[in-house]
């Protein structure tokens, strides 16, 4: 549905993409990881031809973005919806005004408007909200407007651009459901771009990682969760473990979570079996997809061969650290 075939793009001096190979296909959830400059924004703007490339070609549904005709590259973008980190709502205009403005700018009705809007709000569980305005709103409930308005013309792609940035967790939350909720319902090719490795973990089934203009690694979540190459995508994945755990006078076992267990009867039934108190130094666990990714630093009184064979027998693997 959307390719990269060796993008670059530059502002000035500034390389923003360089040679970038990406396939994004029909009804992937994909996010786009990368620190600030990355250049995620480039990307996405890329897709819907908000911006050209210097080199190589962007396709979006078989069509060359760069070789279409103004008209052609119109028609093409009302098939993308796009939202943003500050929503980007007209204040004196009320909620179903907002939703409803593409659809004035290509001369519908205001009656087919109306009808449109609140079935849109409807989609987004703001049907209430439509005389609202913008500044009644929470930050939670405006991303939803935007999302309305984002998929008013029955799009098949929608592009999200640190959507969830500005929101508390809560709202953060309740957006991404969303997102995932519409995503099935509507059969959306989503994009999404983020600096934050737990909003790609919740909704994404695909990612990449983007490191100063260049795409580092590609792949499904769970399997750069479980065997992350790239030191980017290491950095941002999990936070460094550099607290000096000077008291090693016990020995200390990493284990590492692959995705197979269960992260809390696993230490309880660790002490249960062993008979042994297990002191937790240092964990860093995500889930995705209902399974445990991570590692955490234990420490034991002693480093007995039941303890192996229990690790062993639950396919944890561990590497052992500190005193023996
Ligand atoms: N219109 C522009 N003119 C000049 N430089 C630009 C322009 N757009 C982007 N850049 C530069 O390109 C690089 C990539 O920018 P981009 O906005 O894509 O990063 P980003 O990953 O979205 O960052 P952030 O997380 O801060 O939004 C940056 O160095 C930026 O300063
Ligand atoms: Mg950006």
């Amino acid at each position: 549905m959307i390719e990269f075939n060796n993008v670059s793009k530059h502002f000035d001096e500034v390389i923003a993409l360089e040679n970038i190979n990406l396939t994004i296909k029909k009804n992937d959830f994909f996010g786009v990881i990368g620190m600030s400059g990355a250049g995620k924004s480039t990307l996405i703007r890329l897709i819907n031809g908000l911006i050209l490339p210097d080199e190589g070609r962007v396709d979006v549904n078989g069509l060359s973005l760069s070789l279409l005709k103004e008209r052609e590259l119109n028609k093409l973008r009302q098939t993308i919806g796009m939202i943003f980190q500050h929503f980007n709502l007209i204040n004196q205009k009320d909620v179903l005004d907002n939703v409803t403005l593409p659809l004035k700018l290509q001369g519908v009705s205001k009656a087919e408007r109306k009808e449109k809007g609140l079935e849109m709000l409807r989609l987004v569980q703001l049907e209430d909200k439509a005389d609202a305005y913008p500044a009644q709103l929470s930050g939670g409930q405006k991303q939803r407007v935007a999302i309305a308005r984002a998929l008013i013309n029955d799009v098949d792609i929608l592009l999200c651009d640190e959507a969830t940035s500005s929101l508390d967790p809560i709202s953060t939350q309740s957006i991404l459901d969303l997102l995932k909720d519409l995503h099935k319902k509507l059969n959306l090719t989503i994009v999404m771009i983020t600096h934050e490795m737990k909003v790609i973990q919740q909704v994404c089934h695909k990612m990449a990682v983007l490191d100063n203009g260049k795409l580092v690694e590609t792949g499904r979540v769970k399997d750069i969760f479980t065997h992350p190459t790239h030191p980017k995508t290491k950095e941002l994945l999990f936070v460094q473990d550099t607290t000096d755990f000077s008291n090693k006078d016990k020995p200390q076992l990493r284990l590492i979570f692959d995705g197979y267990n269960a992260f809390e009867p696993i230490i309880s039934e660790l002490v249960l079996q062993t008979e042994q108190a297990v002191n937790i130094l240092w964990a860093n666990t995500q889930e995705v997809e209902e399974l445990v990714y991570g590692q955490m630093l234990i420490q034991v009184p002693s480093l007995s061969q039941e303890l192996l064979d229990f690790l062993d027998g639950r396919n944890i693997t561990y590497q052992v650290e500190g005193k023996l």
